[in-house]
């Protein structure tokens, strides 16, 4: 596999010479700016089909050669792009089977963008000959770097095609339709299929109501996307095995299953457009790093941070401008996690359409006189000073486990609450470890569960094959667990585990659940720990039975009172808790902190303020004010390379500072 290898930490964004082509004097002054705000690595091409062939079968090239020329004289290197996230309205007018069918069965007009069938043979075959014919033309340009494949593959399409893939999906998975039948509990409101042709896509006209159904569509989008992105990267790979792959992937996304559709690929890379300027600073900054630490477990590698916005979006309801210095911060944020590159959406305004009020380094002015600009100029600055985290992987010890499988069993599950939260909860999680200072991976029930300490693994509702069974032999070889309430309750396809819950995790958790409690919005039990110390806990509550476990907590209130609610499973050399309840902040983060201390994670910069997060990479300390206000820190000794000063002891962190420290005397 082909790795992301720049001789530089990336620094650019999304660039659309196909806007511009009637205006050469801005192509050249772009090139200009470009070396002024110390950008050395541009996406292009990324909506530039109809630009590209702008009637069936007819190439033209030449201005992206020009643009590839010039960017590579003036030192700056290119993701090339292919173009099949949206395509010309020739086609679709030509060949409808490119449209999208939506779930009711209507097929879509053409318009918008992402917006294909694809299964289409058509589609595909457009795809393909495009693909080649820009792979044979620039593959092997000096300019190119890397290839960005289409943009934010997601969504699905119902068509006839779409079907008739599926069904054909069903048959390999599943062999017989007694086997589907029986693992799907089709005998329930007499759903058993008794032909192939019988089965189609949930829909909201038709059916919604077999969860197995609807988590075999869900896996059947993913499988069928990859499939489509396999089959659109096939000729650039033919021609250019030795250049990186990737596409640009979306925040908390639950449309694919990111880890499964992410092994088509060389390196991970996200679009990150957190909501900088809100209320909760800390809560902003660690949905950020959540999605950061995920996008580099996905390949266990760095990653390219492939958009962001070096000042507002256009789409949020309120679009912020990020205040003075938050660019630098949040742009340091994902290299701390992670990230290889900063680039952004988008370098220059588009002037109409539909994202002409959306930042960018160069706005409508045209020129460099901006503060965007020279925020941006400022990230160009820091980037130069940490070469050091290039190619480097934080060193992780424990892990979050957030599977996107189980968010859609979860989602889909009925009752005894209609929200479960398990988005929230993970998170809620994540943000303990992180105040503690944990660094943490954020895995997916197929991930090796052996290179960690800890895994965190709340609501782990679906278990899929072999899966209790790898973590029970994680603990047993002295890991440490943390699950928490509807965990073990379905297998793969949804069906529930007979002997009651969490399945075949009862053994490692040393307990079983006999019933499971919902509480109203605003409603709360409490937890007394053996300790005295109490907290609040609220959603839901198991009533469990500990067999081997011991019981650490007991709930407060109802008519459970006095019965176990947090408990430790001493297995082998290893510990198991459980956690049956969703509870308070206060209750995670002094939780963690003693899980943390036994599990010997070391953990960077213990103690700071909340909303000062702190990550180590490449020998490198980034310590991160988030929380909107100067805060006082006590700081290892050692050199801030930003700014080139010594650091130890108190100090005052700036409003949205961020040092990069290398520990020493
Ligand atoms: C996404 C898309 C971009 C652009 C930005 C706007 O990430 O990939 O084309 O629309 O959003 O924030
Ligand atoms: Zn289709």
């Amino acid at each position: 596999m082909p790795e992301l290898k720049l001789p530089f930490l990336g620094h650019g964004g999304d660039y659309n010479p196909d806007q511009w082509r009637d205006r050469p004097d801005i192509l050249e002054e772009d090139v200009r700016l470009m070396k002024l705000a110390g950008c050395n690595l541009m996406s292009v091409g990324i909506f530039a089909w109809s630009a590209l062939e702008p009637r069936e079968g007819e190439y033209d090239f030449g201005w992206l050669g020009d643009v590839l020329d010039r960017l590579h004289a003036a030192g700056i290197s290119v993701f090339l792009a292919t173009p099949s996230g949206a395509r010309p309205a020739w086609m679709s007018r030509r060949y409808p089977e490119v449209l999208r069918v939506r779930p009711d069965g209507q097929r879509n007009l053409h318009g918008e963008r992402h917006n294909h069938c694809f299964t289409s043979p058509v589609y595909r075959a457009f795809v393909g000959r495009i693909n080649r014919a820009l792979v044979e033309r620039f593959g092997h340009h000096p300019a190119v770097v890397g290839w960005h494949l289409s943009n934010e593959y997601g969504g699905e399409c119902h068509c006839a095609l779409c079907q008739q893939a599926f069904r054909a999906w069903l048959k390999a998975r599943y062999g017989t339709l007694e086997a589907l039948n029986r693992a799907w509990w089709t005998g329930f409101w007499s759903k058993t299929y008794s032909d192939w042709e019988e089965l189609h896509s949930p829909s909201p006209v038709g059916e919604t109501s077999i969860h197995g159904l609807n988590l075999a569509w869900r896996r059947f989008v993913t499988h069928q996307t990859a499939d489509f992105m396999r089959a659109e990267a096939a000729p650039i790979r033919e021609v250019t095995p030795e250049l990186p792959v990737t596409t640009n992937l979306m925040e908390i996304f639950g449309g694919l299953d990111y880890f499964e559709f992410c092994r088509d690929l060389d390196f991970a890379s996200f679009d990150s457009y957190p909501r900088w300027g809100g209320p909760d600073g800390e809560w902003t900054a660690l949905c950020a790093a959540f999605n950061y630490d995920w996008m580099r477990t996905l390949k266990q590698r760095p990653f390219a941070l492939m958009e962001s916005t070096p000042s507002q979006v256009n789409w949020h309801d309120v679009c912020k401008l990020k205040k003075p210095g938050m660019h630098l911060l949040s742009s340091l944020q994902a290299v701390a996690h992670g990230a290889d590159t900063v680039q952004y959406f988008q370098w220059r305004k588009s002037r109409g359409a539909a994202e002409k009020f959306h930042g960018a380094v160069v706005d409508h002015v045209g020129h460099e006189h901006t503060r965007t600009f020279r925020e941006v100029q400022s990230v160009s600055g820091a980037l130069a000073k940490l070469d050091d985290v290039r190619g480097a992987m934080p060193e992780v010890r424990a892990a979050l486990l957030f599977d996107t499988q189980n968010r859609w069993a979860l989602e889909d599950c009925q009752g005894p609450r209609r929200d479960m939260g398990y988005l929230e909860t993970v998170l809620e999680h994540y943000r303990a470890l992180r105040r503690h200072g944990v660094a943490l991976d954020v895995i997916d029930e197929t991930c090796d569960f052996e290179r960690y300490h800890l895994v965190a693994a709340p609501m782990l509702y679906m278990l899929r094959p072999g899966v209790a069974e790898r973590l029970e032999a994680f603990v047993r070889r002295g890991g440490t667990l943390v699950c928490s309430c509807r965990t073990g309750c379905v297998d793969e396809d949804d069906l529930c585990f007979l002997g009651d819950f969490p399945g075949p995790l009862r053994q490692t958790l040393g307990l079983w659940v006999e019933e499971t409690d919902a509480l109203y919005d605003g409603e709360a039990n409490g937890i007394r720990m053996n300790d005295g110390r109490s907290y609040t806990c609220r959603a839901l509550c198991d009533r469990i039975h500990p067999e081997t476990a011991e019981t650490l907590g007991v709930y407060t209130a109802d008519f459970y009172a006095g019965e176990p609610c947090v408990t430790r499973n001493g297995l082998g050399e290893g510990a198991a808790y459980y956690i049956a309840t969703r509870p308070d902040a206060e209750f995670l983060d002094d939780f963690y902190t003693g899980i943390a201390d036994r599990a010997g994670l070391e953990c960077p910069l213990r103690g700071l303020p909340v909303g000062v997060g702190a990550m180590a990479r490449g020998g490198l300390l980034f310590v991160m004010n988030f929380t909107g206000r100067a805060v006082r820190a006590s700081l290892p000794e050692g050199v801030d390379v930003l700014a080139g000063r010594r650091t130890g002891g108190e100090t005052e962190l700036p409003v949205n500072g961020v040092l990069a420290i290398r520990p020493g005397r």
